[in-house]
């Protein structure tokens, strides 16, 4: 379990960019993170897996406290990120030298690394590339690969911070896909995004705004209790279909079920 007690968090004192957060999220949940541009999200991240340090109050992951030095390895292996730009993301020169290079750092044994390897980019559907540059691969089989890079760690929790969004929708899917699947395996999956499409499908939605949590709850119950406008983000068109017809139904992630649920087709 990942808790978060009364967390603090400035880059500049007197700038405070998250305030008293608190919060705990389960092993196993598929939680979304939202809010609009600067609100905090990105900062967020980084406090989960120990790049940044809270200002004030703690986080743990069952025994292990950011705030202790000895734990930040353990917690970085256990808590990947994956970011926004994959061209950012690859450092060495071949798809697997990327996925090597973080065991290399952990001094994991050479006939593990193989296995690990092997079963890292299988999950992400790029063990033909093993021997590929990046030049040759598209932004989201890029994007895949960092997500293979931090499997191969085996973390128990992944958070993608925007990790879709500057791709094209193939792309955007196939990470989804991932994602998804790797959550019914048993990882806690942290998805950040503005794209309110991606959020449908999530356990549990945080809205961050101006420092602090505006709402904690499912997708059904945030896009028909929060106003998106007030916190300039788009109400997907799943929600504005299920809001348009007046349904009391449960609001589902893929609208044109909504639709054979209304107009049965024989
Ligand atoms: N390295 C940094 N130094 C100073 N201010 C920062 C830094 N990173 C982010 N900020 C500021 O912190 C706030 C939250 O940023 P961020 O966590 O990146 O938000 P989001 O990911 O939701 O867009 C913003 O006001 C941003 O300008
Ligand atoms: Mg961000």
């Amino acid at each position: 379990m990942l808790v978060f007690d009364q967390v603090d968090y400035y880059y500049r004192r007197g700038h405070p960019v998250l305030r008293q957060i608190s919060f705990e999220i389960h092993q196993g949940e598929f939680i979304s993170i939202i809010g609009g541009n600067g609100s905090g999200k990105s900062t967020l991240a980084k406090l989960m897996n120990g790049l940044l340090q809270p200002r004030e109050g703690q986080i743990k992951l069952d025994y292990l406290n950011t705030l202790n030095y000895d734990d930040l390895g353990k917690i970085r292996e256990l808590v990947g990120l994956v970011f926004q730009n994959p061209e950012d993301q690859f450092i060495t020169t071949s798809v697997l030298d990327e996925v090597v290079f973080g065991l290399e750092n952990l001094r994991v044994p050479r006939d593990e690394m193989a296995h690990r390897v092997n079963e890292a980019l299988k999950a992400v559907h790029m063990e033909d590339y093993a021997e590929a540059m990046p030049h040759q691969l598209s932004g989201g089989q890029k994007q895949r690969v960092a997500i293979a890079a931090v499997l191969a760690m085996r973390p128990s929790i992944l958070i993608f911070d925007e990790a879709t969004s500057m791709l094209d929708p193939q792309g955007r899917s196939d990470i989804l896909d991932v994602m998804h699947t790797l959550h019914r395996q048993g990882m806690t999956i942290i998805h950040i995004t503005h794209h309110m499409e991606e959020i449908l499908s999530a356990d549990r939605v945080l809205l961050l705004s101006k420092g602090e949590f505006a709402f904690d709850g499912t997708p059904s119950v945030l896009f028909s209790s929060v106003s998106m406008t007030e916190h300039r983000l788009a109400l997907p068109f799943a929600a504005r279909l299920h809001q348009a017809l007046g349904l009391d139904t449960p609001l589902s992630a893929d609208w044109k079920e909504t639709i054979t649920t209304l107009w049965p087709m024989s």
